[in-house]
């Protein structure tokens, strides 16, 4: 399939979900969970994961093309770029979308950082994600206590230009357990004044009612990365257990593989298609 944009993806389902990959396998596994729940995702690289692989390059071309030879429609998006540079080499790889992370900035310097790439992205009909405060859990707006201020984030939007707003409303990045509780009241007051699609960060926290209500109340791109991680690790960890003397890491990572793709499949179905598939 011909790679997919955020705008068409957003269009075609209630919400999207949106899946970090570290290594390839992950990213293997996100686009077949994909295609099992017959629905659109994103496969997010993060700046983390960047630095991980020495660039985007590498493993952002292994995405794009997983995204082109999927019979699902696949988004690739650039997480959490903090870095201009970075962003400007996702716009060169041909990367559909990415984030531009200023919320570590004061918010003046974030406002015209983040508009400056905005209309740098445009010109290339490329999507801008952008972040005001930060979601705690690395050190701000996606922290459990910090909330975004509605006319703040209507403002930002208004000042920036930015295709797609993540905002702070109870959840925390990198949580291994799924029992954050989430401001629905805040989702839907931030629906009704900002105009582009929310942003859900650290959705590993967010239990599977939490993400439905979430949605409901109106979050349209749900972030989903270490819950990934821990479902990986868990079966990498169960098939090493089962064979001590394994050595082939296809052993191990194959079993790996198939359970987030499962995951994804189930996740991927519940924020596209709601509960009830
Ligand atoms: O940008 C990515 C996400 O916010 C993922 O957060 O690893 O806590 O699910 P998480
Ligand atoms: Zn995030």
């Amino acid at each position: 399939m011909p790679l997919s944009d955020m705008r068409a993806v957003l269009t075609a389902h209630r919400a999207v979900g949106a899946f970090n990959f570290v290594q390839l396998e992950l990213a293997e596994a996100i686009v077949a969970g994909a295609e099992r729940a017959g629905a659109g995702v994103v496969l997010q690289l993060s700046e983390n994961a960047v630095r991980f692989h020495g660039g985007v390059a590498p493993a952002a071309a292994a995405a794009l093309r997983l995204a082109e030879a999927s019979t699902a429609p696949i988004v690739v998006h650039l997480d959490h770029a903090t870095d201009v540079e970075l962003v400007e080499e996702a716009i060169a790889l041909g990367l559909p979308s990415v984030m531009y992370d200023g919320a570590h900035l004061d918010d003046a310097e974030n406002v015209a950082r983040t508009a400056s790439v905005v209309a740098r992205a445009h010109e290339h009909g490329v999507w801008v994600e952008a972040e005001l405060g930060e979601v705690g859990g690395k050190g701000g707006a996606h922290t459990p206590g910090v909330r975004t201020d509605v006319d703040d984030a209507a403002a930002f939007v208004a000042a920036t230009g930015v295709d797609a707003l993540a905002v702070a409303v109870g959840s925390s990045h990198a949580m291994t357990s799924r029992e954050a509780s989430l401001d629905e009241g805040l989702i839907a007051r931030l629906a009704e004044r900002v105009p582009v699609p929310l942003v859900l960060h650290g959705s590993s926290g967010v239990p599977d009612s939490g993400i439905d209500r979430a949605i409901v109340a109106g979050m349209r791109k749900i972030n989903i990365g270490t819950h990934l991680n821990v479902v990986f690790t868990a079966a990498v960890r169960e098939a090493l257990a089962a064979d001590s003397a394994v050595v082939d890491p296809r052993t191990y990572v194959r079993p790996a593989r198939e359970a987030v793709a499962a995951e994804v499949a189930r996740l991927a179905g519940l924020i596209s298609h709601g509960a009830a598939g």
